[in-house]
């Protein structure tokens, strides 16, 4: 089946149109992220915007900023982690994260979210969730100041929530879910801390996700979902097992969920469509490299390569080797220094 990339490109533009549907003015508190997805799956499609739209979205993007220095998913809302993340990313998409006012102070609003025990709440109110993690991580990664966190507290944290099947949970005790392992590893490989997983283990985990229809699912007899081709094999992506699930099974899957005259792409063959399931299905085709789609996403920050090269963003965080620091086992530690003469 083919890629209808013309039809999906419709499908997001209309949706900035539909300004006076019941659906826009009931998703108006996570209008930041629905930008997001339809902005990030358009630079994949490499659909180019006009520069009258770029001047608008950043107008709207920066309105949502709040006396917090954190963003809110629509002007007046209160702030959280994960709009302040997608007006991070939508910025860096647009190319325009120069006009970020005063990124120190978004990234101490960030880090200011930190528990004691190394979880962030995803605002003030400070309910827990792995989710938060990512977005911290993934929010100061690149805005380059990682530095303001205590990223071996967070690391414990997130070991605290590993499940004995390898996978990982919202919060300690909770059950494996493909979207928070997304979230677990994804943060892991922005610390360069791979070592808390068992890859082996949770790799197994993530390849059994893949069902008879070659979609994969979020968890043991669930149906397949088109957004697990991103969360499943982001992570798989990242841990350089993707080719343990059969990957052209899955494109099949993804390219059966779209609608093919509308455009747009729904969780499972026919059902609705949405900018949702839409992102994350071109996103995971793109991750699978195919559908010749222009411009590559990257599985650790959820955004294209060619906006992190703009912006001095280490693609592969996960992959640097690494400098030990305080209290290191003697095995990790650093070479010693080569003799003087
Ligand atoms: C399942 O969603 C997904 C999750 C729980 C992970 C969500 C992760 C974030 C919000 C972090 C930011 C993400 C990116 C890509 C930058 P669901 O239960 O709503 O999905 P479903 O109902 O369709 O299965
Ligand atoms: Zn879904």
């Amino acid at each position: 089946m083919s890629f209808v990339g013309d039809a999906h490109v419709r499908f997001i533009r209309k949706l900035n149109e539909k300004k006076e549907t019941f659906e826009y003015v009931a998703t108006e508190h996570l209008r930041m992220s629905g930008l997001y997805w339809g902005l990030c799956a358009l630079d994949i499609m490499g659909t180019p915007l006009s520069q009258e739209e770029i001047d608008g979205f950043v107008q709207w993007i920066l309105s949502c900023q709040n006396e917090d220095a954190g963003f809110g998913g629509s002007p007046g809302h209160d702030s959280h982690l994960l709009y302040t993340l997608s007006a991070i990313q939508l910025l860096a998409i647009l190319g325009h994260l120069e006009d970020l006012h005063n990124p120190e102070r978004v990234a101490q609003y960030v880090a200011a979210l930190q528990h004691p025990d190394g979880s962030f709440g995803g605002d003030r109110w400070g309910e827990i969730d792995t989710r938060f993690t990512y977005c911290a991580a993934c929010c100061l990664g690149l805005l380059h100041h990682l530095e303001l966190i205590n990223v071996d507290q967070a690391v414990e944290f997130l070991r605290r929530c590993m499940n004995i099947d390898g996978g990982f949970g919202s919060c300690p005790g909770a059950e494996s879910h493909g979207g928070q392992i997304f979230c677990c590893v994804g943060a892991l490989a922005i610390f360069n801390r791979l070592d808390a997983l068992d890859q082996d283990l949770l790799g197994w985990w993530l390849a059994e996700r893949q069902t008879d229809l070659g979609g994969l699912n979020g968890r043991p007899e669930k149906e397949p979902d088109v957004c697990y081709s991103w969360w499943n094999l982001t992570a798989l992506a990242i841990m350089d097992r993707v080719p343990w699930i059969d990957p052209d099974a899955l494109a099949g899957f993804i390219l059966a969920c779209q609608d093919r005259e509308e455009g747009g792409i729904s969780d499972r063959p026919e059902d609705e469509a949405d900018v949702y399931h839409t992102f994350f299905g071109i996103a995971g085709l793109s991750l699978l490299g195919k559908c010749d789609l222009p411009n590559k996403i990257n599985p650790v920050y959820a955004m294209t390569e060619r906006v992190l090269a703009r912006y001095h963003v280490d693609p592969a965080p996960h992959k640097k080797p690494r400098t030990p620091g305080p209290g290191s086992r003697p095995d990790q530690a650093a070479p010693p220094p080569p003799p003087s003469s």
